[in-house]
């Protein structure tokens, strides 16, 4: 191993998409692979932090020398970070269903003849960079992250601001990122912006993981 600028350090990472449940065979989704939030938790483990990485449903292996808790929904994605706490860092990098279904049915929904098709009543989910932001056991450095498909930045710097979190990593979604392996990021800090140029994921995270340590 190279330098352990985090070593004793409690890293809190989320990632991956999160599956709100229809019923007990169907779910709504989304096209997050989870590679960028896995990425960035080796990435912080490799420079000695101790991670726990929370994530929701990936077709990735668990990576090694940290610790993983798999979810499925926003709630339970919500009770497995606030289960981390402490921690001096989070990195909220998680794609989080902003709606579940409000009350998924206890058995498989059956098409009826004749009948037509049913009309899904849905629930705000709770926010977990919001909550994590805002919990008595805060973390020092919380990052978030905003995907977006149009004015990246400017949306990133609202949201930095109502989150309540310390940096956003700003990405624009509108090409093949999400599922793919490479990202194009903005770090919104309280001091401004920094456009970095298009990375593999990895190098992403390698350097945000540098950013951090320091
Ligand atoms: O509001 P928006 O979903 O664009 O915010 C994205 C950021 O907020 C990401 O860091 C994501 O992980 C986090 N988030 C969350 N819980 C939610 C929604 C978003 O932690 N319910």
């Amino acid at each position: 191993p190279g330098a352990q600028p985090l070593a004793g350090r409690h890293a809190l990472v989320t990632a991956g998409p999160t599956h709100e449940p229809i019923d007990p065979v169907r779910y709504i989704a989304n096209r997050s692979s989870g590679r960028q939030g896995y990425a960035i938790a080796a990435a912080l483990a490799a420079l000695g932090a101790r991670v726990t990485l929370v994530s929701g449903p990936t077709a990735l292996p668990d990576p090694p020398g940290l610790v993983t808790r798999r979810v499925e929904s926003a709630r339970e994605m919500l009770a497995a970070c606030e289960a981390a706490l402490p921690a001096e860092i989070a990195v909220m990098a998680a794609a989080v269903a902003d709606w579940r279904v409000a009350r998924a049915a206890a058995q498989k929904m059956k098409k009826a003849p004749g009948a037509g098709a049913p009309v899904l009543e849905m629930a705000l989910n709770p926010d977990i960079l919001a909550t994590i932001a805002h919990h008595p056991q805060r973390p020092g450095l919380v990052v978030g992250f905003a995907a977006e498909t149009e004015q990246v930045v400017q949306h990133a710097i609202e949201k930095r601001r109502r989150k309540g979190c310390d940096w956003i990593v700003a990405n624009d979604v509108s090409g093949e990122v999400m599922g793919g392996a490479r990202n194009t990021v903005h770090i919104v800090t309280a001091e401004g912006v920094e456009d970095w140029p298009e990375l593999p994921k990895d190098e992403v995270a390698t350097r945000l993981a540098a950013r951090i340590a320091a």
